[in-house]
């Protein structure tokens, strides 16, 4: 269908059965691109099923008029399973014993992205845990090789905290993106989340740097972290709102047995596509990911995600033998060949009506 014959308003018979506080809510969220704390802690309480509804049509409506019916896919090469923080929630923590650590050399993770170029990837994601031995000058040579290799390709880096220098210095030697989710925008949640010595504050502190500096920045969360309530919900939100970053990372919160909350109830599907939906109308241009955990989540969960408004999937170009090391929850999917892999999303995706598309995919424009 041509782009300006999509309507920007709501299907009718959705619209019917939406609560008119909640419609009046998302409506103003729309509008305004923010909503203050306590109207988002009322959005979040219980939606409706025609609420979720209402706000996935819309959001879906908005994805359409700024990217048409394309996703962008992402080559995540995860590089390192080193950490030194002890993040309550993640597989890699330092204080996890049993978790096999391993390091890709330079040459591997060129190599990682050759075979990602020539599947159609133009992104390039190196993520890693917080590990010393890749140092801003090992990381710097990374970034430049791949950009000499690759001028055709964005490089994004989600490596954690590092200083405004090294930051600086990333950027550059090429790399346009960095993701860094803020995890939570409470910072007594925040402590709950992490050990002493992380706090909320540096975390801000680096997004800050990062936007300044001129990346591309991702923020983003955890839907139902531990502890988390509909007020740490609605503080995110805001949060967003306040930062409007390039990019947002959100999925569900999914235990790993190895940590101290392994045995905490994964967050909740639906919940995360409404928030996802909510993202969307608040951020039209953010690039948005339907995130691998939506998908270990719920059978179809990142179909599910692109129909509520996400436009990026991340696939994994890590190297079949260390992918099991780099369990960051469980039941992480570690099989599967590269490019059977990006078959499957391509035709799953082809299924619900989207194309997947051999692009950068950089954010239309700088937000405001
Ligand atoms: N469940 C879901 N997401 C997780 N992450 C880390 N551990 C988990 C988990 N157990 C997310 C964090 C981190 C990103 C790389 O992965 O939000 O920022």
């Amino acid at each position: 269908m041509p782009l300006h014959l999509i309507s920007e308003a709501p299907v009718p018979d959705v619209a019917a059965g939406v609560n008119p506080g909640s419609k009046q809510l998302i409506d103003r969220l729309s509008a305004d691109g923010r909503l203050p704390v306590g109207d988002f802690e009322t959005l979040l309480s219980s939606p409706s099923d025609e609420d979720r509804a209402y706000a996935r049509d819309r959001a879906a409506a908005v994805a359409q008029r700024q990217f048409g019916n394309r996703v962008f896919v992402r080559g995540l090469i995860e590089f390192s399973s080193h950490c030194r923080k002890d993040c309550l929630y993640c597989g890699i923590r330092r204080s996890n014993r049993d978790a096999e650590r391993y390091r890709l050399s330079p040459d591997e993770i060129l190599a990682c992205c050759a075979e990602g170029y020539r599947l159609g990837y133009r992104t390039f994601v190196l993520q890693s845990g917080e590990d010393g031995w890749f140092t801003t000058e090992v990381v710097t040579d990374i970034v430049r090789r791949i950009r000499a290799a690759y001028p055709d390709c964005a490089i994004t880096l989600s490596i954690g905290e590092r200083s405004t220098a090294a930051y600086q210095q990333f950027f550059d030697a090429g790399a346009d993106r960095f993701l860094l989710r803020h995890e939570t925008a409470d910072s007594e949640h925040y402590a709950r989340l992490h050990t002493a010595g992380q706090t909320l504050e540096s975390r801000l502190a680096c997004l800050s740097d990062l936007k300044r500096i001129g990346f591309q920045t991702g923020a983003g969360f955890m839907v139902g972290s531990p502890f988390q309530t509909v007020h740490h919900l609605a503080k995110d939100l805001v949060y967003l709102s306040e930062l409007r970053p390039h990019m947002v990372g959100i999925g569900p919160f999914l235990p790993h047995h190895r940590t101290p909350f392994g045995d905490q109830p994964a967050g909740s599907v639906d919940l995360t596509l409404f928030i996802l939906s909510l993202v969307r109308l608040m951020l039209p241009t953010v690039l948005l990911p339907a995130t691998t955990a939506l998908g270990v989540a719920r059978t179809g969960g990142r179909e599910a995600g692109i129909q509520a408004g996400a436009n990026v999937v991340m696939l994994n170009l890590s190297p079949s033998e260390q992918r099991p090391k780099y369990l960051l929850y469980d039941n992480k999917p570690v099989s599967g060949e590269v490019f059977e892999m990006t078959d499957a999303v391509r035709r799953s995706l082809a299924r619900i009506g989207y194309d997947v598309v051999v692009d950068r995919g950089d954010h239309p424009k700088e937000i405001r």
